[in-house]
Order: structure tokens, then sequence, then C-alpha cells
């Protein structure tokens, strides 16, 4: 049995700087992680990173303001206002441990516009800035000398004395299931886009760390809240970063128009992504789009500078569509991005289990409330990261650990036994993971109503028996990715219930959850959030008041 004082599951940038904080602290830490850490799903974040840095006039207050005004005042202020007053630490000791950030002319870190906010304080590694970092933090972490299990399968969390501490987990090499006990353990798992399809999520966000703690009686919030971003490239949903808009890029339509005037006449194409997101909708739906698209124009910002800016976007670009960004709009449409919602935590990433932490997008502070500000998430991930490795540091040292009986080990070996058993039905786990992430695209997106949410959950609980019974093909032992993917798709499953029911229960408008027969935001009866808990009898809802400190819900515009 391997044994730690603080487990991080995944290993993404929330995850590494948990385990470094966690490690800094004192603690025997260690990272386990389904893929290569630099392969995480953070490598994929492009535009860059929020702090309000005082050198250039700017403050922690304007930042969480426009960060609470872009969650539609779901956002918890308290939480806010942590995210908000510590990044310009983070930042620094982002540089500090070797980010090279762009620079302006005068040799100072660089910042651009994002949307949502009126100051240009996002920080950036020219279009790959989670690279930049997540390379940065790995090695940070080699130098800790913190152990990781790379390519181990986390597949269910020990509870024991109604306390969380360890996991089982499949070492993917040998297919053999171990119990890693731990004192505290951190979900980092990311977020759990490829329940939608398509999606700018890379294939290994299926939402593990949620339904984790979900399966083990930890409560989620925020699920309905899922954001589409307003540029994904017309044939695969890949991403078209923000940062196109920042320097300057406009949206038009078939008619040639700049048509975000009408939706967002001050901001325009850097409103907040939910009123963007819905504009292009909007136009795609009355017939002013081009092949169910729009076209994101960066012809005016000139070779020269989207060289040196958005040299990834235009690669993308030429790869996927043959597409010169300094010679034609690219076509571009909404599409799945982000998860707002995931396990409820506090400020310290504790969640309502003791001795489970998490952090990053599959936690929920909430810092994002209906609608995260592009560029929150890095900042969210480093921010949440150290403080949740912090504390559980500290709990792990204050907390004596109990046995794990043998027995636990043979539940999830029985699982795998039973799945791996089952007889060829024609049927396969890539069909359903197919059929949920259109069921999902469908219903559950940028305009939702109720009659097709009903539809989702019902095919959703439909494709939920089918799983009970789809073979995995694969049979043998060795790196079965098969088998992976089918226990991915019961995760993926479990989020997309928690999802629908949460989505339908909210009867209002706010942030990225537009309902068509409730067009307006209802602060009286909604501002509140829905936490999702899993009971014998299904998904159970309860409710929590929002956070406020000091500013009072008003009317939202751009
Ligand atoms: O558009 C982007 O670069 C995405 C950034 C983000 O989601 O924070």
């Amino acid at each position: 049995m391997f044994e730690h004082d603080v487990l991080v599951i995944g290993a993404g940038l929330a995850g590494l700087r948990a385990a470094l904080a966690a490690n800094q602290a004192g603690a025997d830490a260690a990272v386990i992680t389904k893929v290569h850490p630099v392969r995480s799903h953070s490598n994929a974040a492009q535009g860059g990173i929020n702090a309000a840095l005082t050198d250039r006039g700017d403050t922690w207050e304007e930042h969480a303001f426009e960060t609470v005004k872009g969650s539609d005042y779901l956002g918890d202020q308290d939480a806010i206002e942590v995210l908000c007053s510590e990044a310009g630490r983070a930042i620094i000791e982002q540089e500090h441990y070797g980010v090279i950030f762009s620079r302006d002319e005068n040799g100072r870190l660089g910042t651009r516009n994002f949307g949502g906010q009126q100051r240009a304080r996002t920080f950036f590694v020219a279009d790959f800035t989670g690279q930049a970092m997540l390379h940065v933090m790995y090695e940070q972490l080699v130098k800790s000398g913190t152990r990781v299990y790379e390519e181990w399968f986390v597949t269910s969390l020990i509870v024991e004395d109604g306390r969380c501490q360890g996991v089982i987990a499949m070492d993917m090499m040998s297919g053999q299931l171990h119990v890693i006990k731990s004192g505290a353990v951190i979900l980092a798992a990311g977020g759990l886009g490829r329940l939608y399809e398509p999606t700018t999520n890379a294939l290994i966000c299926t939402g593990d760390g949620m339904a984790l703690a979900y399966r083990a009686g930890a409560p989620l919030m925020d699920m309905e809240m899922v954001q589409y971003h307003p540029t994904t490239l017309k044939s695969n949903g890949v991403l078209i970063t923000e940062a196109a808009r920042g320097e300057g890029a406009h949206l038009i339509n078939a008619n040639g128009e700049r048509f975000m005037e009408k939706y967002a006449p001050n901001m325009m194409e850097l409103a907040s992504r939910d009123v963007v997101s819905r504009a292009e909708q909007t136009e795609i739906n009355e017939g002013r789009g081009v092949d169910g698209c729009v076209l994101l124009d960066l012809r005016h910002l000139g070779r020269e500078k989207i060289h040196e800016r958005l040299q990834y976007i235009n690669e993308v670009s030429m790869d996927f569509l043959g597409i010169d960004l300094a010679e034609q709009p690219v076509p571009v449409r909404p599409g799945m991005h982000y998860q707002m919602g995931g396990v409820k935590t506090d400020v310290d990433g504790a969640t309502p289990l003791p001795g489970l932490y998490a952090a990053g997008e599959c936690a929920c502070v909430s810092v994002h409330g209906g609608n995260r500000l592009g560029a929150n998430s890095l900042l969210d991930t480093i921010v949440f990261g150290r403080r949740s490795g912090e504390a559980a540091a500290i709990y792990s040292r204050e907390t004596a650990r109990a046995d794990i009986p043998e027995s636990r080990l043979s539940v999830d070996e029985d699982h795998i036994k039973e799945l791996l058993g089952r007889q060829d039905n024609g049927d396969t786990p890539a069909a359903i993971r197919l059929e949920l992430g259109t069921t999902m695209n469908d219903y559950v997106a940028v305009f939702r109503t109720v009659e097709g949410m009903q539809t989702a959950l019902e095919k959703i609980r439909g494709l939920n028996e089918r799983y009970g019974t789809v073979p995995v093909q694969d049979k043998g032992k060795v790196f079965n990715t098969n088998l992976i993917a089918t226990l991915e798709l019961g995760f993926m499953l479990e989020c997309a219930e928690t999802i629908v029911v949460s989505a339908l229960e909210r009867k209002e408008s706010r942030g990225a959850h537009f309902m068509t027969e409730f067009p307006q935001r209802d602060d009286e009866k909604w501002l509140k959030h829905i936490m999702v808990s899993q009971s014998a009898d299904g998904p159970k809802l309860d409710y929590v008041p929002v956070t406020i400190t000091q500013w009072e819900p008003q009317v939202r515009s751009y």
C-alpha cells in the first residue's frame, strides 16, 4: 500500500501548484495523473491570465467588480476578493519561477485586453500562455522531488470514518488496482468539456474529479453554468483565442456588419462571453450567419502583429481550414469551453467532505458564478491551487488516519471484472459518448428550453441504461484504453445528469444559463446557488445563498 500526507489528483496547473504548495508546507505530497503532466489540458489555455498590477494604475477592486459583474452576480464576492487581491503576487511568482511573459515596448510585463474588462490586465505568453506556465510548473515540481504517479487512473475515493483518506487507482501500465492512502486528497482533475461535442476541451476532460466527489458524497454547485466560448473553429470546435478580439479583431455577419454594435454598444466584441455567444447565435439563428458561423476578421491587425502575438491560432486556421488570418476572415461559432460549476469548496479548497479538497476547473469556489471572465481560469488554478495545497498539508498534519480495510480494494476490482466480463451486444462506449455529446450540444447550449432539457434528461437516462450493459471489447490488462474510456463514460453520464437537473431547476436567465421561457434574471427568487448531491433517489438539490460583500446586483450591460 502506498501512503502520502497529501495526494493531488490531476497534474494541470491547479494540481501542480497545489502539490508544490503542500510540499513547501512540509507535507509528503504526491500527484496522480492519467496523462503525463505536460499533456494536461491547462496546456490548451491560450490568451492569458488576469491580474491588476498597481504599477499601471490598476486596482484589484476594479478587477473584482468586473469579475462579479461578469459572473452575473452569482459569484461569491468573498472568494472573488481573494482571487483578485492575490493575483498580483501570483503573477510575479510565476515570473520568478520562470514563465517568460510577453513584454510591452518599455520592457515591462505586457498586457492585452480581454472580455468584460475595461482595462488591459491580461498577462500573456503570445497565444500559448497555459503551455508556457504548465511547463514551468512541471519543472518546479520535478525540482521539488514530488512523486508523480504518471498514467494512473483513479477509480474511486476512499471515505472512512466520514473522511476522505485516499484513493483506489489503476496503474494503467499493468492494469493493477492499488490503494493509495493519504491524509488529505486534492481534486484538481480539470473540467468536463467532453460531455459536449464539439468542445474546445481535450479528450481527457471527462469530469472525473466532479464525479469522484459526487459519488463520495461531496456536493456539486452551479453545475448548470456551462460556458460557450464565442470563437471556436468551424470545422472542429478548436479554440480561437479571445486574445484575437483583445488585439482588435472584429466579428462580422454575412452582411459584413459588426453586429456586436446591437448587443453591446460599449464593449462590442469584448463584452462578456455569454453576451457575445448569445449575440452570435442570434445572428446565426436569424439567418445572418455564414454556414452556421460568423466571421472573425483579423486582417486589419496586419501580418506582423498576427505573427508576433497570435501565431498559434494562425497555424490552427491554416492547418484545419487553409485560412491565413492576415488575408481572410475565419469562420467561428460558439462552442462549449468551460464548466463554471464543480465540487463546492471554501476559499481554502475544502469541500464539505473532511479531508477532500478541490481546486481549478473541477472546483466551484464560486469565483466564476454564471459566467467566467476570460483569463480568470489560469488565475483561479494558481491562486486556489496554492491555497488548497497549504490547507490540505495542515489538515493532514493535524488529523489522525484510519486503517483502510482490504475489502475496499475488492469493490473496484469486482466492478472492473464485471465490465470486462460483459458480452458483446453491438453497442460501444464510443457510440454512447458521441450521443451524449450531441445531446448536450443540441439541448443544453447557448439557448435552452424546458422541453429541450427534458428531452436531454430522458436521453441521458437512456444512455445510462445502455451504459449498464455496454461491453468493453478489449479484455487485456496493459494500457486498456477501452476500459479507461468506459470508466470515464460513467463519470461523464453522472456529470451530465447533474447539469441538466440543475439547469431545469433554475427558472431564470443568468450568465451562461439562458432559458427561452424565462428570459430575465430574477434576483428575488434565484440569487442563490444550486447544489446537487447524489442520493438513492437520484440527484438531490439544495440551495446556498450568494455571498455579497460590497457589490449589490445591478442591471448588467456592456
Ligand atoms: O480565449 C482564450 O484564450 C481562453 C481563455 C480562457 O478561457 O481563460
